[in-house]
């Protein structure tokens, strides 16, 4: 079959992206315009001024993926977009271009489920030996959605567990935040990474933190509410992140990070059992979103898989972390069986800001 080139546009949350991709698995670019200093002064992602820098920057990240593909829009197969779910005025930025070049040109349309899109990621950058097979679990972690899921199919996915307060990027950002950490240029819950990654082993550190809560054992549901209130707590105990000594802000940190871990493993080995139990046979477990690039966390979980006491081995997916961040090649990558298979949206296609996987 003829090879397909497409183009992804990605503006749901706060990065600016399109990207090209062909059928058979080439990335020809990858252009990712983010917005940190735009949101800094607010301390969080403001929903209207992410719309208005993706107004901005759309056009610009569309030339330069072209360009840098070294192709012309005509000799692009089909536009794919984020359709949500996401911010709805951030969507229909992304939404209004891409239907204004298909409508221009032509050309089919097809609108992408952005955490499909994650999920799906790594069959395109797993090798062809070892692509995952059906069913898998899929954890994905960003700063939107904390969702466990059991793939059955490339268009069926499985809720297991999900976060019904805070999700876990936004606990690594406020956290992040709460002890004043410089971010700048990696976003707040990447600098709680490389801050816990600083300094002296945790044996220097003081050893007179409270414990962090590991909230809701045995129960397949994320929860973060309550480990952001107690090192909120801690911290305005402490008289605020200024006053406190770097080893013992090093030393939250760590703690936050190693319970974050902790609450993921929980609830991985949880539905590992769950899926012994209903019969699913699971060899691969997928990790993506924002939250995934994230080595420490890795780490622990490849550790848990390796450790675990399955029947069979299960393998850990991990897109390379520039491609669990938000991206315009996963949501071209994720279109491209639609394309292959006709099944186009109308150009009176419209967002969905929320929309079940
Ligand atoms: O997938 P993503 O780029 O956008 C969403 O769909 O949300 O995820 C962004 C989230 C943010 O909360 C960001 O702080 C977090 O992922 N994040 C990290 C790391 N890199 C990004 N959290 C912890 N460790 C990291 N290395
Ligand atoms: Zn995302």
């Amino acid at each position: 079959t003829k090879e397909l080139t497409i183009l992804g546009l990605e503006c749901s949350a706060d990065d600016t992206c399109a990207a090209v991709v062909t059928s058979n698995r080439r990335i020809l670019s990858n252009i990712v315009i983010k917005q940190f200093r735009e949101h800094e002064v607010y301390g969080g992602i403001q929903a209207y001024v992410a719309m208005k820098a993706h107004q901005r920057n759309m056009p610009e990240a569309i030339r330069r993926a072209l360009s840098d593909a070294n192709i012309s829009i005509e000799e692009v197969d089909g536009i794919a977009f984020t359709r949500g779910p996401g911010m709805g005025g951030c969507l229909g930025a992304g939404l209004m271009a891409a239907k204004g070049i298909a409508a221009a040109l032509g050309k089919p349309l097809v609108g992408v489920h952005h955490m499909q899109a994650h999920a799906l990621t790594a069959f395109l950058t797993t090798s062809v030996e070892e692509l995952p097979t059906f069913p898998f679990l899929t954890l994905l972690i960003s700063g939107g959605h904390t969702l466990l899921l059991l793939a059955t199919s490339t268009t069926s996915f499985q809720t297991l567990a999900t976060s019904n307060d805070s999700s876990i990027g936004h606990a690594f950002d406020r956290v992040s935040r709460m002890l004043g950490l410089e971010w700048s240029d990696i976003g707040p819950g990447a600098a709680l990474e490389v801050f816990c990654a600083t300094g002296p082993d945790d044996e220097e550190l003081p050893n007179d933190l409270p414990q962090f809560p590991l909230p809701m054992p045995g129960r397949l549901d994320f929860s973060y509410s309550g480990v952001l209130t107690a090192v909120n707590r801690y911290v305005t105990d402490q008289g605020g992140a200024e006053k406190m000594e770097p080893l013992r802000k090093l030393a939250v940190a760590r703690a936050f990070q190693r319970a974050a871990a902790a609450h993921l493993e929980e609830k991985i080995a949880l539905a590992l059992r769950w899926c012994r139990r209903e019969g699913f046979v699971i060899h691969h477990l997928v990790m993506s979103g924002g939250v995934a690039s994230n080595m420490y966390l890795r780490s622990r979980i490849r550790q848990l898989l390796d450790t675990s006491k399955s029947r069979v081995p299960i393998a850990l997916l991990l897109p390379p972390p520039h491609l669990c961040t938000d991206n315009a090649v996963m949501i071209a990558w994720a279109s491209m069986e639609r394309f292959r298979a006709g099944d186009h949206d109308d150009y009176d296609v419209i967002h969905m800001a929320k929309w079940n996987i």
